[in-house]
């Protein structure tokens, strides 16, 4: 029995960090994506095969006892197998075209689309059951997760989110073009977001009153998507850095990276947990070619990305 399903990767565009504590993000899932192929086997074990290394374990084993990045896709093998009360194990090949570790959903498009694979196998959940696996997957790995993240990569197109009320999709007339440029410094978002609950612990009067600039913002991002005013969308892109700035998730990098893009753009900001990973720009197509000579040009990573409207697929 075999089961595949794809999941696209995503860019936060407005209130990463703050969505962690209630406030409103926005949220639109990218045309790179990951396949997770999953097949039932006879042997009683879990084997996770992907281009960042293998883990096979017994079906016996706890997971309290593992430390592994593979542990979300471990713990929904195991979750399924016996919620249907299954004998034998499962093999699962997680193909990725998203770059690792640098805010573009990697980790989140491989729970959404191995709860999918994995429970495909099995039975049909819909998107809504298979985002709550997901979740419930990558908090194994990062216990605060605001949802954010897998539920764009389940739905796709441009959602806003707020962790009590869920997902609710923009519609947007525009087609965007993002440059995305990646700093190659890895980070971790587990250990961002600690920080920044730091930050928060120790300046509870600004931080809330960067909430509530972050909420202003965001009413008027959704305005501004509906009405495809990338100009003024541009604008508030850039002043969601500044917020970004203040809690401390950003460098010098970041920064050079920001100010050659905004050269040539609407406006640029990190996207995803900071202090490494990427940043995103939204630009003019007519600009599209000179943005990404210009970060080439100073040896930055960077390539051109669309909106991906299908989220998760399964095959
Ligand atoms: C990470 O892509 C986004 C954060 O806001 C964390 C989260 O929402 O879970 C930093």
């Amino acid at each position: 029995m075999k089961s595949v399903a794809s999941a696209p990767g995503k860019v936060i565009l407005f209130g990463e960090h703050f969505v962690v504590y209630g406030v409103k993000a926005i949220l639109c899932s990218i045309n790179k994506r990951v396949k997770v192929t999953s097949i039932t086997t006879e042997e009683d074990s879990i084997y996770i095969k992907s281009n960042l290394g293998n883990i096979t374990i017994s079906r016996s084993k706890s997971l309290d006892e593992i430390k592994s990045p593979f542990l979300p896709f471990l713990y929904l093998a195991k979750t399924l197998l016996d919620k249907f009360d299954k004998k034998g194990g499962i093999e699962v090949t997680i193909e990725s075209a998203i770059p690792s570790g640098v805010g573009l959903g990697s980790s989140s498009a491989c729970c959404v689309a191995a709860a999918a694979s994995i429970s495909g196998l099995f039975t049909k959940y819909s998107k809504k059951e298979i985002l709550k696996f997901a979740i419930e997957a990558e908090k194994t790995i990062f216990e605060n997760t605001s949802g954010a993240d897998c539920t764009v990569c389940t739905f796709g197109g441009i959602i806003e989110y707020d962790k009590e009320n869920g997902s609710k999709k923009i519609d947007s007339p525009s087609n965007f073009h993002f440059v995305i440029s990646n700093s190659n410094i890895p980070h971790s978002t587990n250990s961002v977001v600690d920080k920044v609950n730091h930050y928060k612990e120790k300046n509870e009067l600004v931080f809330s009153s960067l909430c509530k600039e972050e909420t202003e913002l965001i009413k008027k991002a959704v305005q501004y998507l509906k009405e495809s005013d990338l100009g003024s969308l541009g604008k508030i892109l850039t002043k969601n850095q500044e917020y970004l700035e203040k809690i401390g998730v950003s460098n010098n990098k970041l920064r050079k990276m920001i100010e050659i893009a905004n050269q040539t753009s609407y406006g640029s900001k990190i996207t995803g947990a900071g202090l490494g990973g990427c940043i995103i720009s939204l630009v003019n197509e007519a600009k599209l070619d000179q943005t990404l000579e210009n970060l080439e040009h100073k040896n930055f990573e960077c390539f051109s990305a669309k909106i991906d409207s299908k989220g998760l697929d399964t095959f």
